[in-house]
């Protein structure tokens, strides 16, 4: 019987020593279950882009990925000190964020306000839900930082904004430049036909007239290069002959209680585009340091360098938005009283000026947007206020080796002639007024103010013409279309198109068969040097 009891119990230790074993191998084997797990999680963690943390209930960090540490600005150990609700730009949020997650368990895209060490603000949105964390009940929170969303969502709604307003400029530049015509033109007209002894006086007021609407015409010039509207030949120049050319021009116009300085770090630069226009980018950059330092004296630097615009884009916040590559970048920096950052989204706006009334018009960084959009470039502005200002400015360079930088040749001699004309323009008066300027030269003119019809009486007579000067902006047929139907006619006819706000890009012309352009409102002067080169380039085939 004893026997039997102990061999029974000698069996059950056996059992028992048996299952102990497979307990310690089930043990060790979801320890390393565990571990595996542990891992896993901890690469996932520190691999995931955004920022994630696991707290408790009462607000303790137990967990902090790397990305947290980086986006909130604290050191791994300084996570186990602090509490949840530090992290919150109103600690009270917590709270609401918790009672919400609760409601729902799981939680997505709420917005709140957080704050990093340094006790700055940022707007983000969290991802969160309950999670069991080394056996305790907690919250995962993954957060996404919404700065740069909101910087790019403020850029394309300035882009949008200075689009809509370039679109109603471009509109009250067009019919501006009609009605300059006509006083140009009449102006012109009436001040030849006077007596300079006996209308003395009606001679200096008409010159008044004049000097007016030539201040009005420069404006208007100024308006049309923001919308990029105008007619400019864009070629390849080397950009670091225009910055030196406007340095040298500005120092010499400075008073010399102000410094400028020209830093060109590379020469050999070349882009596409109009010399003239960058010219203006960099004099108005300069004039409105030289207008910033004008009460204390001070220094502007004009850097010209290459940059990679990637790496510049990591740095800076460039509009518009940038195509990458090469980029040659001009940077005019002053030691001025800065730009304070509640004006700082607005300084682009067309007409937007803190100089007193008749100083500003506020289009010179309007203009400069404009002419730098029409580059396919890109500029940024820094500024702290009482520590000055730097704009950069940015043109793509272009490879193919620079040909074509010899200045433009002036105009030839002007004189006047007997040829025959073909003149369109559906505005009445401005076609008045360059009729009769151009029978005065002693042209013959046939005038026209419907496209159709001119058409008609070019097909009627073709050879009748030795020009043909056409408005390009018409009702039922622009002027390109009518230049393409006309030279159909006759391949030979010299065409010149009249361009007021042209819709399209530059560079087309060639191929168009139209010699030149000539842009409105134009004085006598130009327009009889435009005829003069076109005829006269024409005798010489
Ligand atoms: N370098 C600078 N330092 C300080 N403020 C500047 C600087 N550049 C521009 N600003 C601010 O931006 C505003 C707009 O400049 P913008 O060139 O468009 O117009 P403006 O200089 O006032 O007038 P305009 O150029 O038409 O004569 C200025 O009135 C000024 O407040
Ligand atoms: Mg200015």
């Amino acid at each position: 019987m004893a026997d039997d009891k102990d061999k029974l119990i000698e069996k059950l230790q056996k059992r028992i020593k048996k299952l102990e074993a497979a307990l310690k191998i089930v043990t060790t084997h979801s320890e390393k279950a565990e571990n595996r797990m542990r891992k896993q999680f901890e690469v996932v963690a520190k691999t995931i882009p955004v920022p994630m943390i696991i707290s408790t209930e009462t607000g303790e960090i137990v967990f902090a990925n790397p990305n947290a540490e980086k986006t909130f600005g604290y050191p791994p150990e300084e996570f186990a000190r602090i509490r949840a609700t530090a992290l919150y730009a109103n600690p009270d949020e917590r709270g609401l964020f918790l009672d919400t997650l609760s409601d729902r368990r799981e939680l997505s895209g709420f917005r709140i306000e957080l704050r990093k060490s340094d006790g700055s603000v940022f707007p983000a949105v969290l991802f969160a839900r309950h999670i069991d964390f080394d056996g305790q009940d907690a919250v995962l929170t993954i957060i996404h930082d919404l700065t740069e969303v909101m910087a790019l969502e403020k850029q394309l709604r300035h882009t949008q904004k200075l689009e809509a307003i370039g679109t109603l400029t471009g509109g009250i530049a067009h019919d501006f430049n009609n009605i300059l015509s006509v006083i140009f033109g009449y102006t012109e007209m009436v001040t030849e036909s006077l007596d300079p002894e006996k209308n003395r006086l009606e001679k200096e007021y008409l010159d008044d007239v004049l000097k007016a609407a030539r201040r009005a015409k420069s404006m208007i010039m100024q308006m049309m290069a923001f919308c990029r509207k105008s007619e400019h030949e864009k070629k390849p120049f080397r950009i670091s002959a225009v910055v030196a050319e406007v340095v040298k021009l500005m120092g010499s116009l400075t008073p010399s209680d102000i410094r400028i300085r020209s830093d060109i770090r590379d020469r050999d630069m070349v882009v596409m585009g109009d010399p003239t226009q960058i010219h203006q980018v960099v004099t108005n950059l300069i004039t409105n340091s030289v207008h910033a330092l004008s009460d204390r004296g001070g220094a502007i630097d004009v850097i010209l360098d290459q940059t990679d615009i990637r790496e510049e884009q990591r740095r800076r916040i460039l509009t518009p938005r940038p195509e990458s590559g090469t980029y040659a970048r001009i940077t005019i920096r002053d030691n001025g009283p800065g730009i304070s950052k509640d004006i700082l989204d607005r300084i682009f706006d067309p007409f937007f000026t803190t100089r007193p009334v008749g100083q500003g018009s506020g289009m010179g960084l309007a203009v400069v947007h404009g002419i730098i959009r029409g580059h396919s470039g890109a500029v940024c502005v820094e500024s702290e206020p009482g520590e000055g200002a730097a704009f950069h400015c940015y043109f793509p360079v272009i490879k193919e080796e620079d040909d074509n930088t010899k200045p433009e040749t002036g105009p030839q001699s002007v004189g006047n002639g007997a040829e025959r004309i073909l003149f369109v323009d559906d505005e009445l008066l401005v076609l008045g007024v360059y009729s009769k300027l151009l029978r005065g030269m002693g042209y013959r003119v046939t005038a026209c103010t419907e496209s159709r019809k001119a058409l008609e009486i070019f097909k009627n007579q073709s050879e009748a013409f030795d020009l043909v000067i056409t408005d390009n902006i018409m009702p039922e047929m622009s002027g390109r279309m009518l230049s393409k139907e006309i030279l159909k006619i006759r391949p030979d006819i010299p065409i010149v198109l009249i361009s007021g706000t042209l819709p399209e890009k530059n560079g087309g012309l060639k191929t168009t068969g139209i010699r030149t352009t000539i842009q409105k409102p134009f004085d006598r002067k130009k327009i009889q040097s435009v005829i003069r080169e076109v005829l006269d380039a024409e005798k010489q085939m």
